[in-house]
């Protein structure tokens, strides 16, 4: 079998490592960056230990601060009438997965032409845009390495996954020092999300040795760790391990797909609002128990690369573990049902369908060990309501 990699040209990594902005506009041979980014970034200072870095250097920049949460179509095309407003020769994204995604969306969109949903998969994108640089500021959706990005749809509320090398940043700047001061609610649900995305990279049909090995890496560094940074936001090491690992994890999904959790997630986050990792975890341990014995033995090695499951430990032992763990991990970081949530029933029993055609239709579920049917999608979406 032959694994085909995509990553970005060039990665910083490491405490402080935000201050090689500059280092790599050079070595990218761009010098007009338009920064995308959003209002939290720029009120908390973040933004600015960019910014500070590049008058340093005597670098002329601009800024597109109105990216929002969950990023839509009209948010990405505001910034391609920005960027074409300009002579910018690159994109430097600095923020959540909110900020990244969109820059990226920009890229393509403004290279490309069009509608966003022109480009949603299996769709290919023809032309490659501006290069991007990535500075994420939660260890959480690795968008900084991964060739993916998502965006709703404004006028038809789907969230829909663009995925080729176009959205590929061409360097990626992982300073775990900008998660520092990240909330506790934001620094468990990023980090459901990268554990999500290392455990779907590992059981997916499209896995590799590559992408198993820093899959591998990821669950151990985000398993060990996710409690300690939420409990104690100033562990450093705690808050390098996740950034590392959520760095890792993204290298892995990128690489090897994410599977049925992803899947079904985005709808959920569509009609509902719901943080992606939210939704993602509020998913996770019924679709772990549904997908693993099409999968034991990869299910398996997840407990045991988690630490939670000895080396000897029979397989079936080892599941069993991982699914405790996954429930005790949702108790642990509050994690609630849709219905705790808020969802109204009426409304959520309404969408099963539209929400299994969406599922189905990204493609992910395709990649899950045990690929479900539509009906199996909604009984699983019954099922985690509760
Ligand atoms: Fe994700």
């Amino acid at each position: 079998m032959i694994a085909a990699i995509t990553m970005p040209r060039l990665l910083y990594i490491g405490g402080g490592a935000v201050a090689e902005v500059t280092t790599a506009l050079a070595r990218l041979g761009a010098t007009r960056p338009l920064i995308v980014t959003d209002r939290f970034m720029e009120s908390s200072g973040i933004l600015a230990k960019v910014t500070d870095r590049l008058a340093a250097a005597g670098i002329p920049w601009q800024v597109f601060a109105d990216t929002v949460p969950d990023p839509t179509s009209a948010v990405v095309e505001a910034g391609v009438a920005v960027l074409r407003a300009g002579t910018y020769d690159c994109l430097v994204a600095v923020g959540g997965g909110s900020p990244i995604d969109t820059a990226k969306a920009i890229s393509v969109l403004a290279a490309n032409g069009g509608h966003m949903r022109d480009y949603k998969v299996p769709n290919e994108i023809p032309r490659q845009g501006l290069p991007l640089i990535a500075i994420p500021t939660t260890a959480g959706t690795g968008s900084e390495v991964t060739r993916f990005t998502v965006i709703t749809d404004s006028e038809r509320d789907e969230k829909m996954l663009i995925m080729g090398l176009a959205c590929c940043p061409a360097a990626a700047i992982v300073d775990y020092e900008l998660t520092l001061t990240m909330p506790w609610r934001l620094t468990a649900d990023t980090g459901l999300d990268s554990l999500t995305h290392a455990i779907e990279a590992y059981v997916s049909r499209r896995a590799s040795p590559f992408t198993d090995g820093v899959a591998r890496s990821a669950m151990g560094l985000i398993a060990r760790h996710i409690r300690a940074a939420c409990a104690e936001p100033d562990n450093r090491s705690a808050r390098e391990a996740m950034m590392l690992g959520a760095t890792q994890a993204g290298m892995a999904f990128s690489n090897a797909s994410v599977c049925l959790v992803h899947g079904m997630s985005r709808p959920i986050g569509a009609f509902f609002h719901v943080p992606h990792g939210l939704s993602n975890a509020m998913l996770l341990p019924e679709i772990t128990a549904f997908s693993a014995p099409a999968a034991l033995v990869r299910y398996a090695d997840c407990a045991r690369a988690m630490g939670i499951a000895a080396e000897g430990e029979g397989n079936q032992a080892a599941v069993a573990r991982l699914l405790d763990e996954l429930r005790a991990l949702n108790q642990d970081l509050k994690v609630p049902t849709p219905k705790a949530y808020g969802i109204d029933e009426r409304r959520y029993q309404e969408l099963l369908p539209v929400m299994a055609s969406q599922a189905l239709a990204s493609g992910s579920p395709g990649n899950n060990p045990r690929v479900p049917s539509a009906d199996e999608i909604i009984d699983l979406y019954k099922r985690v309501y509760a």
